[in-house]
């Protein structure tokens, strides 16, 4: 891969040909604030927040739209560009309803730590929130439109990561684009969830029932629904998952997950779960020992063998089983039971 050689705030650094500066920053641990960038989206470039001074130019440039090319002289940071972000900040804050104390994205909202990080406190006058729609709701989410920074993460994830195009970006009454909503096309994945920075978009089951500081723990597993193996992160709250999200960067989902393993948890808390084998006699269910359980289906396995032969007995596997547990259920058919009656249940 060919490189480009370029300095960023004075330091020699070699990007690959096509990165942009955003990302050859990145890759010397410079960091420059963004707000509509996510790293498993194309460039956006709606906010405005990422601008750069190239060559000592008189108009910064947006670090995560523009290429990087041979001798470029990029300054991330000077009273100047900080001034510009500043006003950005405020341009947003001028429509946002700054809830925060009731906002369930309070403590890890992006737009709370860059107003912070650049020391906004507040805006001269503040606009009435006519610029936004009104909000819509499914099962598990619920968009607030006045919350929203129109940074268009939303739409990206909605389209190019998961294919839906529930969300599609429209032009407003001013002109200035806006977020349309096809309730018709969303399956409720929470996918624009996870990518929106701000409390723009909220889970419903979560909604004002905990605080993102109040989360102890968050524990890394596979999700139970199907064999595909998405990574999950289970927030933990008083000893109870209060939340699922998919974890960024790691295989095979990177990050994403569909609205089973994001919203579908309460069962693990179901006082009608099963907890032990039930072996019904004369009509009704009594608990029983694995042991018991077991020898018992071995048992009518055998008499059934024996009476009518092995392809009287099929086998269907569930589609929640890990790979390794379907290719034992295979084998214990195949070459235990002696039948090829073998099948899965994920045929949708
Ligand atoms: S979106 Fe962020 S800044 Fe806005 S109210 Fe919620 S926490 Fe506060
Ligand atoms: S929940 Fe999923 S399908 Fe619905 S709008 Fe969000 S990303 Fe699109
Ligand atoms: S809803 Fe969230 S992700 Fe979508 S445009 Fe608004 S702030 Fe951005
Ligand atoms: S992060 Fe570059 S324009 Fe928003």
């Amino acid at each position: 891969m060919a490189m480009v050689k370029m300095t960023i705030d004075g330091r020699d650094v070699a990007a690959p040909e096509g990165s942009t500066i955003l990302q050859a920053a990145k890759s010397v641990g410079i960091r420059i604030p963004t707000l509509c960038y996510h790293e498993r989206l194309k460039p956006i470039g709606s906010c405005g927040l990422c601008i750069v001074e190239v060559d000592g130019s008189a108009t910064p440039v947006a670090a995560c739209e523009t290429p990087v090319r041979d001798g470029m002289e990029v300054v991330t940071s000077s009273d100047r560009l900080f001034c510009m972000r500043q006003e950005v900040l405020k341009s947003i804050l001028v429509h946002h309803p700054l809830d925060c104390p009731i906002c369930d994205k309070a403590g890890e909202c992006l737009l709370q730590d860059l107003v912070y990080e650049h020391g906004v406190t507040g805006v001269e006058a503040p606009a009435p929130s006519a610029k936004f729609r009104n909000g819509y709701a499914t099962a598990f989410l619920r968009s607030w439109p006045e919350r929203c920074v129109l940074c268009f993460r939303c739409v990206a994830a909605c389209t190019e990561i998961q294919g839906h195009f529930a969300l599609s970006t429209v032009e407003g009454p001013d002109g200035s684009p806006l977020v349309a909503y096809d309730e018709s096309k969303c399956v409720s994945c929470g996918e624009c969830i996870q990518l929106c920075p701000t409390g723009a978009l909220v889970e419903k089951k979560s909604e004002r029932r905990w605080r993102n500081w109040e989360v102890e723990q968050k524990v890394r597993t596979t999700c139970p629904y199907c064999g595909v193996g998405c990574q999950q992160l289970l927030h933990v709250k008083n000893g109870r998952i209060v939340k699922v999200s998919g974890v960024e960067g790691a295989e095979p989902n990177q990050g994403r997950l569909c609205v089973k393993g994001r919203y579908g948890f309460d069962f693990i808390y179901s006082e009608e779960r099963l907890k032990t084998p039930l072996i019904r006699e004369n009509g009704r269910f009594r608990e029983a020992s694995f042991d018991e359980a077991l020898d018992l289906v071995a048992g009518r396995f055998k008499k059934i063998i024996a009476e009518s032969g092995s392809d009287a007995i099929a086998g269907v596997s569930c589609a929640r089983s890990i790979n390794e547990d379907s290719y034992q259920m295979q084998k214990l058919f195949r070459a235990v039971i002696g039948t090829n009656n073998i099948d899965h249940c994920a045929r949708t």
